[in-house]
């Protein structure tokens, strides 16, 4: 992607709008520059929604269950992220799968609470701390149709500490996205990423 300043955002939430409220910290003191145009939500009750409100973004309610599938959802997330003016796609709590509608129009990356390729998909705490692993973390990635597979452009350690539940160990893999994410994208905003099939490497 070319470098452009400052890199337009449109941003795909249904969650409590952490990751959100941590881009929008991330612009406001000058450590991104970027601009989220449009927050795009698809449950009435996301508390993303107030994030918007708060950071005075624009939200758009776009409910899966008011369309017939997946690509006709798409076709209407396209065409509100097109109207705001959005250039790079972020799915930070997004829980729905992707067509080729959106994936033709924009470069769309997602944030997973993981060291992807272990422990894709939902639950992927409970699937760490099920699997006894020591190590776990978070991942920012390029979304491709197949879920939380495309090129990884960066990740995060987070250490499994004895006793942790899924809501500690969670609480310290949010902390480590919040860092991560902005970052990312601040790499984008200085046109920094060269990524090539299965590879995503910082100039
Ligand atoms: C994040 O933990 C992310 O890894 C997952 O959804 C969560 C969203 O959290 N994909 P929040 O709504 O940003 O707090």
């Amino acid at each position: 992607m070319a470098p452009t300043a400052p890199l337009n955002l449109g941003i795909l939430a249904s969650g409590k709008g952490s990751n959100f409220a941590a881009i929008a910290q991330s612009i406001r003191q000058g450590r991104l520059q970027a601009q989220i145009r449009v927050l795009i939500y698809n449950n009435p009750q996301a508390g993303v929604r107030h994030q918007a409100q708060t950071w005075d973004v624009p939200a758009v309610l776009l409910d899966h269950r008011q369309f017939p599938d997946r690509a006709s959802l798409d076709r209407a997330i396209v065409g509100v992220l097109q109207a705001h003016g959005a250039e790079l796609v972020v799915m930070a709590g997004w829980m729905r799968l992707v067509t080729v509608v959106l994936l033709e129009q924009f470069q769309v990356i997602n944030i997973h609470p993981s060291l992807l390729p272990s422990f894709k998909g939902a639950q992927a705490i409970e699937q760490a701390l099920n699997y006894g692993v020591k190590i776990t973390g978070c991942t920012v990635h390029l979304v491709e149709l197949a879920v939380d597979s495309g090129v990884i452009l960066a990740q995060q350690a987070v250490s499994v500490l004895p006793g942790d539940t899924p809501a500690s160990l969670g609480a310290r893999i949010q902390c480590a996205e919040h860092q991560l994410l902005p970052e990312v994208l601040q790499h984008f905003a200085r046109g920094q990423f060269v990524i090539t099939d299965r590879q995503a490497i910082f100039n």
